[in-house]
């Protein structure tokens, strides 16, 4: 049986669908079977998908582009846990009754924060409503400048607030926008850079916390 994995937080621009693209470039090149969803309407995650069907070409894709079905999501996902390895669902930015029924949906979710002070406060009202509805989540620092101080503060008040937090974290690299912009995830580029040894590092702490 598949997993379903929502990366959400309510603050925009924290990294939803970065960080969904280049899991699920990851994944995929890893021989895993792997689905995205775009459930924000700002359509980020279809822009991206479009430009790698161009890329690549719509059959070299290497990743399944499920559409979004808000008003039947639970059994949605509950099928499509039977055809896929993961399913990886990239939230709207917001607290409404579509985000509360993607957290339902999901068997973990993942909240990308960027370590910085409003964004962190900007993130406790999205940690509340995970909490409340007793859902796994872990948090994942991205855009982490090399300002290691600021980032260790921000993990203590995260700790603080009862929140887990991945021990692998993404750091801020223009590639990541570089790559979206061409449909393609850092992983596509190089195995071997450092960017792509955080995401890989990143996508084995997922698995291991998925099992
Ligand atoms: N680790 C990173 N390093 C550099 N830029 C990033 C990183 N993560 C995201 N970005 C950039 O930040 C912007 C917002 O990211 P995005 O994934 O669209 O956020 P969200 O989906 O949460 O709104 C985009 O322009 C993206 O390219
Ligand atoms: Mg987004």
């Amino acid at each position: 049986m598949g997993k379903i994995i929502s990366l959400s937080n309510q603050k925009g621009g924290s990294g939803k669908t970065t960080i969904s693209v280049n899991l699920a470039v990851l994944w995929s090149n890893s021989g895993y079977k792997v689905a995205i969803i775009d459930a924000d309407n700002q359509k980020s995650l279809t822009y991206w998908y479009k430009a790698r069907e161009n890329y690549y070409g719509s059959e070299d894709t290497g990743i399944y582009n499920e559409q979004y079905d808000s008003s039947n999501l639970y059994e949605q996902t509950r099928e499509l846990k039977k055809k896929y390895d993961f399913v990886i669902i990239d939230s709207p930015p917001s607290i409404t009754i579509e985000s509360i029924n993607i957290a339902r949906s999901s068997n973990y979710i993942f909240i990308p924060v960027q370590p910085s002070p409003v964004d962190l406060l900007a993130t406790l009202p999205f940690l509340n409503l995970v909490n409340k509805e007793k859902k796994k989540s872990t948090i994942i620092l991205n855009r982490v400048l090399p300002r290691a101080k600021l980032t260790e503060a921000m993990k203590l008040r995260l700790r603080y607030a009862g929140a887990n937090i991945a021990r692998n974290k993404i750091s801020s690299k223009i590639i990541f926008a570089e790559t979206f912009n061409v449909g393609r995830g850092v992983i596509d580029i190089s195995v071997n850079s450092r960017v792509s040894k955080e995401i890989i590092n990143l996508g084995n702490e997922i698995i291991r916390k998925l099992e």
